[in-house]
């Protein structure tokens, strides 16, 4: 089994991380782990599985993120995921919207950390590839020192290959999901502890780092860091994470260029009858600092909507953005 670099990723965001998203996300750094947006096991199961799991090849290496409590449909979901090329199959353990809890799964299973571990060994039973889960350090009154030790050690011992901790608690009756992004306080110490209490198990930081010199300070006492609004709200910070995290060479050394990369794709896109707009909906924090950004903005939405949009339409919006916007910059 080949292992996941772990040190960045982007974190799952229902109607956020699409894939025309990854996509562009990919042509800013060809290192970050990528996630899919959550997907329940009954729709990988009994829903269009090209529309919900199809993915460009470009996107590798690419997580898919389920959403389920039945160990058999999501040992069964892990093995469609697999089929369709999925690099890891991670369990979410984490959202707190009413729905997911209807559905008994999300966050309030960090109240049953027995069952998640079931569902973490059928997973692993039935895949190759890494199964992975994503949690809070608690819900409610739950004590994190309990409760975050109490899943790990579960699904550590049931074979999870690594946790990715999302560092606030989750407070289930009385915030909105919003809200439970930002409320409960962070407790980084935390999980600071979780990783030196188990040292041979990638631990993965989650939860309000908001660019890439905050990740690499978390990357002295953790194994990776997992970054969701900060990445995708300001996406030109992406393009500094190759070189900043792996020592590497970006994909393209300016926003400009990325884009230039991703006109072939696009246009494979409208020639399928996707709207222009389906995939510059994510561009609009492209541009930081840079003369034009805004103009650029204000082209896609104006623009970009109409029936019928195509590349000249971001190819006009990039036209008013002035200077070349080198990475260095971006960071
Ligand atoms: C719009 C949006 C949708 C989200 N959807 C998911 C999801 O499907 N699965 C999940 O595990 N977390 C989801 N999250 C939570 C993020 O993955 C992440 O844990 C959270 O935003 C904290 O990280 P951040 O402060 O870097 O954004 C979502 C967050 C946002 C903003």
């Amino acid at each position: 089994m080949k292992s996941q670099d772990y040190r960045f990723s982007v974190a799952p965001m229902m109607d956020w991380t699409d894939r025309h998203c990854r996509v562009f996300h990919r042509h800013l750094t060809g290192r970050a782990l990528l996630y899919t947006e959550m997907v329940t096991t009954g729709a990988v199961i009994h829903g269009d599985r090209q529309r919900l799991l199809g993915f460009d090849a470009s996107e590798h290496p690419v997580a898919l993120q389920l959403g389920g409590s039945d160990p058999r449909d999501l040992a069964e979901a892990a093995r469609i995921g697999e089929g369709f090329g999925y690099d890891e199959i991670n369990l979410n353990v984490g959202c707190p919207s009413d729905r997911v809890q209807n559905g008994r799964f999300g966050a309030c299973l960090m109240a049953e950390p027995e069952l998640v571990a079931r569902c973490v060994a059928a997973m692993k039973a039935a895949v190759a590839v890494p199964v992975t889960v994503k949690c809070r350090i608690g819900i409610d009154e739950q004590d994190p020192e309990v409760a975050l030790d109490a899943i790990a050690r579960g699904v550590v011992a049931a074979g999870c290959d690594a946790l990715i901790v999302h560092a606030r608690k989750a407070w289930l009756n009385g915030l909105s999901p919003k809200e439970n992004r930002d409320i409960p306080p962070l407790d980084y110490d935390r999980v600071y502890r979780l990783k030196r209490a188990m040292p041979d198990v990638p631990i993965i930081i989650n939860g309000g780092v908001p660019g890439i010199d905050e990740a690499k300070a978390h990357l002295q006492h953790v194994d990776g860091v997992m970054l969701g609004r900060a990445a995708y709200q300001d996406p030109w910070r992406l393009l500094s994470v190759d070189s900043e995290i792996f020592g590497e060479a970006a994909p393209h050394a300016t926003m400009q260029d990325a884009f230039e990369a991703m006109m072939p794709y696009i246009e494979a896109q409208l020639a399928r009858g996707t709207r222009l707009h389906a995939i510059t909906r994510h561009f609009v924090g492209a541009f930081h600092a840079v003369p034009g950004a805004r103009a650029f903005r204000r082209h896609l939405a104006e623009q970009g909507v109409k029936p019928g949009a195509g590349l000249e339409v971001l190819r006009d919006a990039i036209a008013h953005v002035g200077a070349r916007a080198p990475a260095e910059a971006a960071a």
